[in-house]
């Protein structure tokens, strides 16, 4: 989990959230065991700025990689930033329920709960015909 927060903090310090001040870095670990790193772009038209989640997602599929087997966000405090909806969807996209996501602050690793408990009775490609 080090790799993953040490890549999560180094995103966020490049977050661009000159409107929120909030900024946010994830990572998130591939099948192969490739790591991928993303933060939050906001955008001075603020519905055109996105989560550091999405960010992250982008450069995995960009990468080649197929899955999301571990998953960790990190904010500024003072508490542990959970992924907002959107973000649990998309990252359902390429996980199962038992992906373990690190939910960080400053201070490290404050829990880890899984995507099934983030997001239940969540919809995926299996409900498509
Ligand atoms: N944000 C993320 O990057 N990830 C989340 O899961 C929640 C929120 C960003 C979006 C926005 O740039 C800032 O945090 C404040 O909402």
């Amino acid at each position: 989990m080090d790799d993953l927060l040490r890549l999560a903090r180094t995103m966020m310090e490049r977050a661009h959230a000159p409107y929120s001040r909030y900024r946010v870095g994830a990572a998130l670990r591939d099948e192969a065991g490739g790591l991928h790193g993303g933060c939050n772009v906001e955008n001075a038209a603020y519905p055109q700025g996105w989560c550091a989640e999405a960010s992250a997602i982008a450069a995995l599929v960009g990468a080649g990689g197929k899955r999301i087997v571990e998953c960790l966000v990190v904010g500024p405090g003072p508490e542990p930033i959970a992924p907002c909806g959107g973000c649990r969807q998309k990252l359902r996209e390429f996980a199962s329920d038992d992906l373990p996501v690190h939910l960080c602050g400053p201070a490290g690793l404050h829990r880890t709960v899984t995507l099934g408990e983030l997001l239940p009775m969540s919809f995926g490609a299996r409900h498509l015909p």
